[in-house]
This record gives C-alpha cells, sequence and structure tokens, in this order.
C-alpha cells in the first residue's frame, strides 16, 4: 500500500492489515516514507486510535525493524520489567538482582530520565567506574554469569521507535495509548524477554496521573504484549508520593542498596519492589504462584543474596569491587546538606500529601535531571529523609542536597509550594493488577 493511501485508511477508520502495517514501518527505515508522512499516520491513530490487533500488528513491525536479541541459551526464565516512570522509582536497582537470586535473567536496558521522572541509568552513572555501555559480548557474558545486567539502550533494537518517538514529540503525538505501547513494547519485545511485568504508576508524580488513563495504558500495554506472544502483567501501583526515601541519583543508589541490605528504611519500596518481583518470578515459572514467588524474593533479600548478586553486577560492569560495603567512599555528595521543616503554623499531621511532580522538578532544579536529552546531570544532588506516606509530623519534610545557595533555594520553595493536604487514607501500594 502506498503511504498516503495507508494514511488515508487510518484517516477514515478502516482496518489496518498487518502486511500493509509491517511495509510503512520498513518504509520508516528505508526513506520511503517522510517525516512528514511519520506525522500525519501518528496525529491519525492519535484520533482514530488503533485496535489490538493494529496495535499488536505495529509493535511487531517495529520489533523487527532492528536486532532482535536471542537468549535461547538461557532458557525460558529470561525476564524484565518496564515501569512507566515516577519520583524515587528506583525498583529496578533491587529488583533485577533479587530475580538473579532466584534464578531467573535480567537483561534490563534502561532509559535516562527526562523531565520530572529519574533514570535508571543515570543512577548507575553515580557510580564510579560502572560502565552503561558494554560491548555485546560483556553484556551477555554478565547476564548469564551473574544473572542480571542493567544497561543503557542501544541504537540496533526497534530503531523504528527512536524515529517515530521524535516526531511525535514535536508533533503533539506521543500522549496516544497505541503509539505508546507499540514504542514500549517493540523495545521489550526486542530484548527477547520470555515474560515481562509492567508497573504502570498512577497519581501526581505519574506519566499518567488519572487511574482511568493510567487502567487504559495497562490493559493495552498487557493485552498488546500477550497478543505479540509475551506473557505480560501489569500492577498499577501508587506514584502520589515519592516511592523511595530520596529522589535524585546517588541518593537513590543508596536507597536502593539500603533496601538490599533490608534495614528497614524503605518499607513503601520494599513492598512494591517484592510484589513485582514475585509476579516475575511467576511469569516465568520460576514460582507457581505470585504468592510462592513473594517468598522466594523475601527469601533472597533477607538472606542477602540479593545484595551480594547486585555487587557482582556493579563489579562486572567496570564498578568498584567493594561498592556495597563502602558506597559512601564511592558515591558523589554535594556540599550543602540541609533539612527543610515545614512553614512554620503549618499542621499537615496524618494528612500530607504532595503534587509529587513538583518534587521530581525540585530535583531538575537542583541539576539532578534534565529537560532536554542532551543535559548534562549533577549525579550528588537531589532529596532524601522525604516524609513516609503516613508522616506523623516528627521529622523535617526532606533533606535537600544542593551544589549552591541559589539551587537550594530554588528546590526548597518548590517542596513546600508541593506539599497538599491528602484527603482520606493512605492509598495501598498496589492499586490493580491487571492480566490478560
Ligand atoms: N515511553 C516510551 O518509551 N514511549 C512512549 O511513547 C512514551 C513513553
Amino acid at each position: 500500500m502506498l503511504p498516503q493511501e495507508f494514511i488515508r485508511a487510518k484517516r477514515d477508520r478502516r482496518p489496518l492489515p498487518a502486511e500493509a502495517i509491517a511495509d510503512f514501518v520498513a518504509g520508516v527505515m528505508d526513506g520511503r516514507v517522510t517525516e512528514g508522512q511519520i506525522a500525519a499516520f501518528a496525529m491519525a491513530v492519535f484520533l482514530n486510535g488503533m485496535s489490538r490487533d493494529e496495535a499488536v500488528g505495529l509493535t511487531v513491525a517495529m520489533r523487527d525493524s532492528g536486532t532482535v536479541l536471542d537468549w535461547s541459551d538461557l532458557g525460558p526464565t529470561v525476564v524484565d520489567k518496564h515501569s512507566t516512570g515516577g519520583v524515587g522509582d528506583n525498583v529496578s536497582l533491587p529488583l533485577a538482582p533479587i530475580i538473579a537470586a532466584c534464578g531467573g535473567y535480567v537483561p534490563m536496558i534502561s532509559g535516562r530520565g527526562l523531565g520530572h521522572t529519574g533514570g535508571t541509568l543515570d543512577k548507575f552513572e553515580a557510580i564510579p567506574g560502572y560502565d552503561v555501555k558494554p560491548d555485546d559480548e560483556t553484556f551477555r557474558r554478565v547476564v548469564k554469569e551473574i544473572g542480571c545486567a542493567i544497561i543503557g539502550q542501544t541504537g540496533s533494537l526497534a530503531p523504528a521507535d527512536k524515529t517515530i518517538y521524535g516526531i511525535r514529540d514535536v508533533t503533539a503525538t506521543v500522549e496516544s495509548v497505541p503509539l505508546i505501547t507499540a514504542s514500549i513494547l517493540s523495545k521489550k519485545l526486542a530484548a527477547g524477554l520470555k515474560g515481562l511485568v509492567l508497573d504502570v504508576k498512577v497519581g501526581s508524580g505519574a506519566f499518567m496521573p488519572n487511574a482511568d488513563a493510567a487502567r487504559e495504558l495497562a490493559t493495552s500495554l498487557v493485552e498488546v504484549a500477550n497478543g505479540a506472544g509475551m506473557p505480560t502483567i501489569a500492577l498499577m501501583t501508587d506514584m502520589d508520593h515519592p516511592l523511595a526515601s530520596a529522589a535524585g541519583n546517588a541518593v537513590e543508589v543508596r536507597s536502593a542498596v539500603n533496601l538490599l541490605k533490608d534495614d528497614g528504611s524503605e518499607p513503601r519500596l520494599r513492598e512494591i519492589t517484592l510484589a513485582l518481583a514475585a509476579e516475575m518470578l511467576a511469569i516465568v515459572g520460576l514460582a507457581d504462584s505470585a504468592q510462592e514467588g513473594l517468598k522466594k524474593a523475601e527469601e533472597a533479600l533477607t538472606s542477602g543474596a540479593a545484595l551480594e548478586r547486585f555487587g557482582r553486577m556493579v563489579s562486572a560492569l567496570g564498578g568498584p569491587a567493594n561498592f556495597v560495603d563502602r558506597m559512601d567512599d564511592h558515591l558523589p555528595s554535594a556540599p550543602i546538606i540541609r533539612d527543610l521543616t515545614l512553614s512554620e503554623g503549618s499542621d499537615y499531621r496524618g494528612q500530607l500529601g504532595f503534587d509529587t511532580r513538583e518534587l521530581g522538578l525540585a530535583v531538575i532544579e537542583l541539576g539532578g535531571g534534565r529537560t532536554r536529552p542532551q543535559d548534562n546531570i549533577d549525579h550528588a544532588v537531589g532529596l532524601t529523609d522525604l516524609v513516609p506516606r503516613d508522616w506523623d509530623g516528627s521529622t523535617p519534610l526532606c533533606r535537600i542536597h544542593a551544589r549552591d545557595e541559589a539551587t537550594f533555594e530554588l528546590a526548597a520553595k518548590r517542596v513546600r509550594a508541593a506539599v497538599r493536604r491528602r484527603e482520606g487514607d493512605v492509598p495501598a501500594a498496589i492499586v490493580e493488577r491487571i492480566s490478560a
């Protein structure tokens, strides 16, 4: 089908056959389809949506636009998690080694942060020497020997997504459920996984703040992933409050390692990490049920086995061999570290909430996040000791780690302005489970 006929069919709400979708995506890659045609197609999908079959067709075609990793030498337990992103969401750091300690393999290909949400890769770059772009051979060897490796995107996985996303970004067509679905899943399918668990965040710090919109995205992701042959479930989880007690880069690495030491400092992060681990173990048959998976994951955490895997992964990818024992010697710290209290006279005991997105923006103001892909970031700055979800009023709001007084003041103003009075009880960490 000619590109203009293909776009016309979507414009007029006629079904798109899988072969026509595959041909259009092939045309994106070989130059037969112009940028203008990609933009027109994206807008037609934005306005008219896609059927599940069409979304599966687009996802598979985008997967096949580049390399598809083959882990068949590792058997059926190659599994990953994808999060729609949030503030203080460092789940990937403890999760991958927990799965590895339970006998699974996690080749985790992560991204950088953009906007108010942090990126896993930026957190790892706070660790001196850690190579987020190892060669293929090193990546495969670390996954095989240690069970997990967390690295950056390579241009060879689903390259059509990069082209299409770049055009969506400047044509107001990012917020389309089928296009988001195909974008996320094409990269996960290209990673050669045997199972996937999605963490779809809901609340003021989430990409999709509204529960109905988050549910629609979660359902689409689960149905399309299963339709494309990858067993997948989703947990919708609370992002109306930062997940960990820290937001930033080095500070979130510390929080994740503290969780791996099971020191009790991160109860909500622990709950969500273990729930995701339980589902991952069950989806690839390392546990008979999520309940059994939860026991195994908890054992990996309490025994120190997951901490040991994390340490080995860091060292195998170029980080310090004694990282988990001496992380304070290795992680950068900011020159100004100071508590921030609530404004005089305000009483939010038992009712404190946040506009969590604003906390993510405070991290950007400190220099710890970026607003443009090319921005450099400061790994040392961020927020720590963020109040827990059920704050009793006895501690400061948070501790700010800043490079200088000017950015400290900007962040302090933003954090204070982000405080809200919470209505009702503290919501559950796991909001809903969505399966095919
Ligand atoms: N994240 C992605 O990877 N793709 C999208 O389209 C939106 C968010």
